[in-house]
């Protein structure tokens, strides 16, 4: 049988395992996909003896930067995330590392029917969750892409660094005020409950698309706040679907349905 996993310290909790299973059935794919608890003092060991056999990996926390170390060979979208979440064992036996979160937050926004070409987008955090996503954010085209930080200095940085690929800039959350058309939170601050400190004029009730990097059972603080504004939400598990079936198919050349999928693990996750 084809092996697959996913690499992460924890993993127990990975909901990767479920997703590409569902993936592999519905598509008649033959494989087998396990979580693979890697430790934390020998990650490049443990990975390069599951790739004498597995044909394809996820990355999880923490070892997205050492995958990309590991590679052999980059996606683009990958040296510019500076992090691997997929990584793929060629036919010569080197690794290709990819990292698909990015494309993947794309295609949720896409099922939710927002298109970021010509529009105001605003994204927050300057973490490894922004970086990971900023070369396909820009890709779409935005008219201005803003990056508002905590800490301004990481928000200026970033934008210095991805400047040649789009209008993005950096602010702090205490200058935003126009309206946007979108806002993407990329804060970790959801998992403190807390929501970054916003004006209420960013939003337009009714149209400005506000979307969570995060997921919970019950409504995030970030998607709370923006719904109590009017504002049409979403949160990130569509966004972990969709990445793991650009994974699905940079392995194995098809495509799968998403949106059954995550109707099921939305169903677990609100069933407790
Ligand atoms: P990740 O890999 O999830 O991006 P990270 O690199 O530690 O994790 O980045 C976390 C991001 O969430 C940062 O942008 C952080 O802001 P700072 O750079 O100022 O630390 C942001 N963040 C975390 N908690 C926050 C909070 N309570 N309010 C606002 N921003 C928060």
């Amino acid at each position: 049988m084809d092996r697959y996993g996913v690499f992460g310290n924890p993993i127990g909790h990975s909901k990767s395992p479920q997703i590409h299973r569902q993936f592999a059935a519905q598509t008649g794919q033959a494989l087998s996909y396990e979580p693979l608890l890697a430790p934390l003092e020998d990650f490049p060991g443990f990975a390069r003896r599951f790739f004498h056999e597995g044909l394809g990996a996820n990355v999880t926390v923490p070892f997205k930067e050492q995958a990309y170390r590991l590679a052999d060979q980059l996606t683009e979208r990958a040296r510019r995330a500076g992090a691997v979440n997929t990584l793929k064992k060629l036919a010569d036996g080197s690794l290709l590392g990819d990292n698909t979160d990015g494309v993947g937050l794309v295609s949720d926004l896409h099922n939710a029917g927002v298109a970021l070409a010509g529009k105001r987008v605003l994204l927050l955090g300057a973490g490894g969750a922004v970086r990971g996503v900023l070369e396909p954010l820009l890709a779409q085209r935005p008219l201005a892409l803003v990056i508002a930080n905590r800490t301004l200095s990481k928000a200026e940085q970033l934008a210095a660094e991805f400047a040649e690929l789009g209008p993005v800039t950096a602010s702090a959350f205490a200058d935003l005020q126009a309206p946007v058309d979108v806002i993407i939170n990329g804060t970790s601050a959801s998992l403190a409950g807390d929501v970054p400190p916003l004006a209420d004029s960013l939003i337009i009730p009714g149209q400005t698309f506000c979307y969570d990097m995060m997921y919970s059972a019950a409504p995030t603080a970030f998607c709370q706040w923006a719904a109590a504004r009017g504002a049409p939400v979403r949160d990130g598990l569509g966004m972990l679907v969709e990445q793991a079936a650009a994974a699905f198919e940079l392995w194995r050349g098809v495509r799968p349905v998403t949106a059954p999928v995550l109707a099921d693990l939305r169903r677990q996750l609100t069933a407790g």
